[in-house]
């Protein structure tokens, strides 16, 4: 069998050629080029045929004997392995490149995102659940940076339950400020609400299971039900909150009902306290667990926040969850759980094997950030600066906009829900974009048939000026009929 002299390979000098020398040699090893057992031309033939210092050329063959390629043989030279599998052959075979070809199977959950929307820019002002980023007390985070930057504790692994710390402070924060009955035991510190949502699915749901989600509700609890296999049942609203009413009264049954009592997510309404009761012995009696997500509770601008469901008795089967997303920064990726104590053993294990602890630096901060009142007294700024904002945009969305568009949820957190009925609210939505104004249709937020059509505009992160000419905007496209 002659030896092959390589005067056909083509290097790229302005590339590393070592890198380029290796890979083609595996393309012609796996190609069937170079077959099994073929002899090699020696290194110093290769390095005078291709131009190539012979360090270089001994370097690759040793790295491709070390992985099994290549081999030598004393006083005979390098060949290629004879026990390479005979199955290396077809080139095109070891990669597909187009939509033709057939890569492996996805799940079904993979499959049923293959034509899912894009996600669209998320920093864009009046994007849904953006917190005032430019009010955010960078001087103070830094500080506090500072001061645990330097800490080879917060370096390593820790522990996946969270930094005890920080679960100390919220636990107090929490009894204190949203009434939820906890220790700190109970806390699982999360990479914010999207993992607890993920967590809660896996460890709850089997294929198959009932999940009750309100309906409008949030789409990306909705995926991560549905990513565990659960079949979805949809409960309407009333009042802008849960129709615990009809829940009950139908003996509907679910493995997990997921809720947002004190704003519903996105109508914004509060569920009152009899339905609250009534839920909790719903759950209790038909074995349910319920998910109370309170994402952005600490905001109400007509009321003080009415207190946790998860904490209106003793053990309850809620899992409760809450994010520092809107309360400090989306960008921090930390949340939270607490689950009853029957359940810690089995969250912070999944927590362990599935993600691992979230970041410890942060979570130091935030400790302190809680700990030495920057927290509340972050909130109380917030508060004022989002109801001031609250009642602008309301009052500009009032004036400007009916009877086009009609606020159907003015009280709902730090965003607005107009509903624009006859108008396709993927197109609004898509005109506003161009003109960088986020917002989210209100039609994604039904999973089936939409029963509404309009837009949810957050207005945390925005200024006077650009909420006027929002809806100026919006006024325009509104009065336009093409729209
Ligand atoms: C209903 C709801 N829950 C939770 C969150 C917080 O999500 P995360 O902590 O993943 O940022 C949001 C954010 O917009 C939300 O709308």
């Amino acid at each position: 069998m002659s030896v092959p002299d390589f005067t056909d390979l083509t290097l790229d000098r302005a590339q590393p050629l070592q890198a380029q020398l290796y890979r083609m040699l595996v393309q012609r090893i796996c190609s069937g080029r170079l077959s099994t057992g073929s002899k090699l031309p020696s290194s110093r033939r290769m390095s005078a045929s291709l131009g190539v210092s012979r360090n270089t050329i001994t370097q690759v063959l040793e790295q491709l004997k070390a992985e099994g390629f290549l081999t030598s043989r004393s006083g005979q030279g390098v060949f290629v392995c004879a026990s390479l599998p005979p199955h290396v052959e077809a080139p095109q075979r070891m990669s597909w490149q187009s939509d033709t070809d057939h890569p492996p199977q996805l799940s079904t959950f993979g499959e049923s995102l293959r034509n899912a929307p894009l996600v669209r820019e998320k920093l864009l002002p009046f994007t849904p659940g953006l917190p005032d980023l430019d009010s955010f007390p960078f001087h103070l985070w830094n500080r506090l940076y500072r001061r645990h930057q330097d800490r080879t504790a917060l370096i390593g692994y820790g522990p996946s339950q969270g930094y005890q710390p920080l679960r100390q402070a919220l636990a107090e924060y929490l009894r204190n400020s949203r009434g939820v009955r906890c220790s700190a035991e109970q806390i699982i510190i999360t990479n914010g609400a999207q993992e607890s949502l993920s967590l809660c699915a896996q460890i709850i749901l089997n294929p198959g299971d009932t999940v009750t989600m309100e309906n409008p509700g949030y789409r990306r609890a909705r995926i991560a039900f549905q990513s565990a296999g659960a079949d979805l049942h949809l409960a309407g609203l009333k009042n802008g909150s849960l129709d615990v009413e009809s829940l009950t009264k139908h003996n509907h049954t679910a493995k997990l009902l997921y809720t947002t009592p004190t704003h519903q997510y996105p109508m914004g309404g509060v569920m009152p306290a009899s339905d609250r009761l009534r839920l909790l012995d719903w759950a209790a009696s038909s074995e349910a667990w319920i998910l109370e997500d309170d994402y952005d509770s600490e905001f109400s601008f007509v009321h003080k926040p009415v207190a946790a469901l998860q904490g209106m008795a003793e053990d309850t089967p809620v899992l409760y969850m809450g994010s520092f997303s809107k309360t400090l920064q989306p960008g921090i990726r930390l949340g939270y759980m607490v689950v009853p104590k029957s359940v810690i053993q089995v969250f912070n294990h999944a927590k362990e094997m599935l993600s691992g602890h979230s970041p410890l630096l942060s979570q130091a901060i935030v400790a302190d950030f809680i700990e030495e009142g920057h927290f509340v007294r972050h909130l109380r700024k917030m508060r004022i600066n989002y109801r001031e904002k609250w009642l602008h945009f309301c009052d500009l969305a009032r004036h400007k906009l009916e009877p086009q568009a009609q606020l159907i949820a003015s009280s709902a957190g730090m965003h607005l829900v107009l509903a624009t009925p006859g108008r396709n609210d993927l197109e609004l939505s898509k005109k506003l974009a161009e003109h960088r104004i986020g917002s989210t249709p209100l039609s994604f937020f039904y999973p089936g048939k939409s029963l509404n059509h309009g837009l949810v505009l957050g207005f945390a992160n925005t200024s006077k000026q650009q909420r006027e000419d929002c809806i100026d905007l919006l006024q325009s496209f509104l009065t336009n009929s093409s729209s």
